[in-house]
């Protein structure tokens, strides 16, 4: 594994030169010579690469800073050794790695290799680097949602390291599938920056896909262990202290600690499909022709009334118009986890260290016809059963189907009818001026 070359040495080697130099006679000769020779030196050495570090993953500071705030500080040789313990688990951006524990095994080494490095291409004609080419510009080379794009994009484009993900077909706790994200990289997410790749190679998808799992895994195991780091360990012991010795006990404990929680991280991800949420077919598949749009419009009227009820409670958020203009005012929780709404002062320590100011989580438009997580009436019936992960937006509670009404949740039946409604909703006269553009042609 290559370590990265420090650039700071070369810099003080210089300096100390440059100063030795000029503290011997102040003679303009020698300064010349300096000019002279120096910077074609530098220059030589710039382009052979010399004093360019690799890249590495940065340590997720603020979360370091929360854990500081409300239990203990990591130390700098902690800090220091949490990096190179997150190095030998995964590798750096130019070479990545995987333990090689069967937790892993649904993520191919090899494709991850394709899509991590600098952009280049094989005489075959393989693309090398395609997260840096399509992804890092807006989701951060880490995966931290901070790419050089990021700042003016709302909502800011996603932080991974996290593990949570909006628009998926598991339950709102579960990760995503690869085919959750593959569908995201496929048509991005309409109403956001997030861009569509569907002209790329169907293996170029599939490589992003599994690059973006990579990175979360990352971010979720760095912050486990730095959580295990204080709630565990003495103050200032580290980690994974290889000066014990390779084969100490010590040594091994900590290992075993650390590929557990490595594996529990990547098993979520690999089990994500054996949690589907479970959509039950569409009552109106039973019919056709106009009883079908007899039934769409009796649906359209519940769903209606039932938007508007306190069992719902959409309004709450979208408004009695679904205009997105209720009275809750909230944050995601990328932005919960370090500002509260409710005091505007909140998280300025953050902001100092490096944090987007927050933006509040907009409940949506509905009159709008656009839908983030997809236009098929399934995609909007998994959004109102689990909600949006990481979002305001609330799962609901599931009652059966002949329930009383003093019973709280709702019937499955309910749902299609929130779902029909929300679908008519850009059709409607109130709509008119609210929609911009065409709408698209999936929705009816
Ligand atoms: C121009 C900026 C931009 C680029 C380039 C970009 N994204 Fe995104 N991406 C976003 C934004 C913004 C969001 C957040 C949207 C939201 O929260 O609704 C996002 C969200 C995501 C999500 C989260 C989906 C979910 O369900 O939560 C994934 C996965 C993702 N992007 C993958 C990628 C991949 C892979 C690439 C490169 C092939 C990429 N993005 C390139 C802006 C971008
Ligand atoms: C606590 C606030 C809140 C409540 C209550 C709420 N929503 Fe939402 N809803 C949101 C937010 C916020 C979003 C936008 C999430 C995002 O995309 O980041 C949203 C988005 C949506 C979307 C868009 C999905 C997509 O794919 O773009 C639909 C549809 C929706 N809500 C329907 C409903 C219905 C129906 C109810 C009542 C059962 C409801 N919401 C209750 C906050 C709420």
């Amino acid at each position: 594994m290559r370590k990265p070359s420090s650039p700071t040495l070369f810099d003080s080697f210089l300096e100390k030169s440059a100063n030795r130099l000029l503290g011997r006679r102040r003679e303009r000769s020698l300064i010349l010579l300096g000019v002279f020779i120096f910077f074609p030196f530098l220059l030589f050495l710039n382009m052979t690469g010399c004093s360019k570090a690799d890249p590495r993953f940065e340590l997720d500071e603020l979360y370091l800073l929360k854990l500081e705030k409300y239990l203990a500080p990591l130390s700098p040789p902690q800090k220091a050794n949490l990096e190179a313990v997150l190095i030998d688990l995964y590798g750096t951006p130019n070479e990545p790695t995987l333990p090689t524990s069967p937790s892993f095994d649904f993520l191919s080494l090899e494709d991850l290799k394709m899509a991590a490095g600098a952009v280049s291409s094989t005489e075959e004609g393989h693309s090398h680097g395609l997260y840096r080419q399509h992804c890092a510009d807006c989701h951060g080379l880490s995966g931290d949602g901070k790419g050089p794009r990021a700042l003016v994009i709302d909502p800011y484009p996603r932080d991974y390291r996290q593990g949570i993900f909006k628009f998926k077909s598991t339950l709102r706790d579960q990760k995503p599938t690869h085919d959750d994200l593959k569908r995201i990289v496929e048509f991005g997410i309409p109403g956001t920056a997030m861009p569509s790749f569907r002209l790329l190679p169907e293996n170029e998808k599939d490589r992003l896909v599994d690059y973006v799992i990579y990175l979360s895994i990352r971010g979720e195991t760095e912050r486990q262990l730095a959580e295990y780091i204080i709630d565990e360990l003495e103050e200032g012991e580290l980690l994974l202290d290889k000066a014990k010795g390779k084969g100490s006990p010590e040594v091994l404990e900590a290992k075993e600690i650390i590929d557990e929680i490595a594996e529990e991280i990547a098993l979520s991800w690999k089990e994500a499909a054996d949690y589907p949420i479970s959509v039950s077919p569409s009552p109106l598949k039973q019919f056709t022709g106009e009883e079908r749009e007899a039934k769409r419009l009796e649906m359209v009227l519940a769903g209606q009334t039932l938007f508007r009820t306190e069992t719902a409670n959409c309004t709450k958020c979208h408004g009695v118009m679904a205009m997105g203009n209720g009275e809750s005012q909230d944050y995601n929780d990328w932005e919960k986890a370090y500002f509260d709404i409710l005091s505007p002062d909140s998280g300025k320590e953050y902001l100092d260290a490096g944090a987007f100011p927050p933006r509040k989580a907009n409940p949506r438009n509905l009159r709008r016809g656009v839908f983030r997580g997809g236009y098929k009436p399934e995609d909007i019936y998994r959004r109102i059963h689990q909600g949006i992960a990481g979002t305001p937006m609330p799962s609901v509670i599931i009652k059966p189907e002949n329930a009383p009404d003093s019973i709280q949740g709702l019937t499955e039946y309910d749902i299609w009818c929130l779902v029909e409604y929300v679908r008519n909703l850009p059709y409607e006269e109130e709509s008119q001026g609210v929609r911009n553009g065409p709408l698209p042609p999936q929705i009816k």
